[in-house]
């Protein structure tokens, strides 16, 4: 059976909005399930609310409404503090190591500190620091280091290795490896992904890019202004994408297999990439959607089952043979 680690259910988050403010309606009515020891990729522009998500899931944030559970128990997320021992279980690993790292703590203070604070190998911090850096792929020696005298890819695996010394369950990586060279991202990810076999732990892995998800994802679920517009297996979104927008991203990657891409240009998917403009009412994406209908206008499509575990919130993808 299927063990889910983490099930959010209708997150909204809603900034502004109070004295004149804009309202920005950053999170819309998403809801989504980690499985355990598996990974979950969740891709969309900038600006579609994915570290809002990882917030509202970390805690960093309280939603405006939807709830949340991990190991199957409720999470209080509208009192500061009161999620208690359930908020060790998930830790966010940020997409910039050096904001997320004390410039003034060498890492063996960053990570001891973490340590005392959860009362965890407090007899045996140096010992425990040492697996810590071991387990990220670093020496002893980067103990007595500050952060400006580590590479941005050291930085990230001080961060990871920080995440790691509460012993959680689960790992929030918000584009872990966007803000570092091209040449250590491959690095980064390898290392996440002997973490998570070593230790059984579950990811949410987040990302603008696809390319960037598709090494380390089981499942995925596509964002798009706010909504996940759709998710499945990587592999059944990946390779015949439902939604016009995931078609448009997976378009944006080398398909290896020309039958594929032959259909795909037949379906006439427009690969034109819009600004995303907010709509009112309707689908969210119908101002950039090649297939737009007058009903997409005027009705919101939510997401629905269209095969064994891969959904999709778009009419004509729902209607579509096959
Ligand atoms: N604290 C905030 N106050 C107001 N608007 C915010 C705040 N945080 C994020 N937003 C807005 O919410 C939307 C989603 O942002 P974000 O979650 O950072 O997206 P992403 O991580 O996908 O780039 C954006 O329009 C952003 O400007
Ligand atoms: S519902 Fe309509 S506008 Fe939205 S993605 Fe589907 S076809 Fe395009
Ligand atoms: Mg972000």
């Amino acid at each position: 059976m299927v063990e889910v680690a983490l099930s959010a259910r209708s997150l909204t988050k809603v900034y502004g909005g109070r004295r004149g403010q804009a309202q920005v309606n950053a999170l819309n009515d998403v809801s989504l399930d980690l499985e355990r020891g598996r990974t979950l990729g969740i891709v969309g522009e900038s600006g579609c609310g994915k570290s809002t998500l990882a917030r509202l899931l970390v805690g960093l944030e309280a939603p405006t409404s939807g709830s949340l559970a991990i190991d199957g128990q409720a999470v209080a997320m509208n009192e500061r503090g009161a999620r208690g021992s359930l908020a060790r279980k998930i830790q966010l690993v940020f997409q910039d190591p050096f904001s997320s790292l004390d410039p003034r703590m060498t890492v063996e203070k960053a990570l001891g500190e973490v340590l005392r604070v959860h009362d965890l190998h407090t007899d045996a911090t140096d010992t425990r620091i040492g697996e810590l850096l071991a387990m990220v792929g670093l020496t002893a020696r980067f103990a007595a280091r500050y952060p400006h005298e580590l590479s941005g890819g050291q930085a990230q695996r001080v961060a990871v290795a920080r995440a790691l010394a509460v012993e959680p369950e689960i790992l929030v990586l918000d584009e872990p490896t966007s803000a570092l060279d091209v040449s250590v991202r491959a690095e980064i990810i390898n290392l996440l992904v002997r973490i998570q076999d070593e230790l059984g732990l579950s990811y949410l892995f987040i990302s603008h890019d696809l390319s960037m998800v598709r090494h380390i994802s089981d499942d995925i679920a596509v964002m798009y202004l706010g909504r996940v517009v759709e998710s499945g297996r990587f592999d059944q979104v990946f390779v015949t994408p439902l939604h016009p927008y995931t078609s448009a991203l997976a378009d944006a990657i080398p398909v290896p297999d020309p039958e594929h891409e032959r259909s795909r240009k037949a379906a006439g998917v427009s690969t034109v990439v819009v600004q995303g403009v907010a709509v009112s009412a309707g689908c969210p994406y119908a101002p950039r959607c090649a297939l737009v209908q007058d009903r997409c206008r005027q009705t919101l499509p939510v997401l629905e089952e269209k095969a064994d575990g891969h959904r999709v919130a778009c009419f004509v993808a729902l209607e579509a043979e096959g």
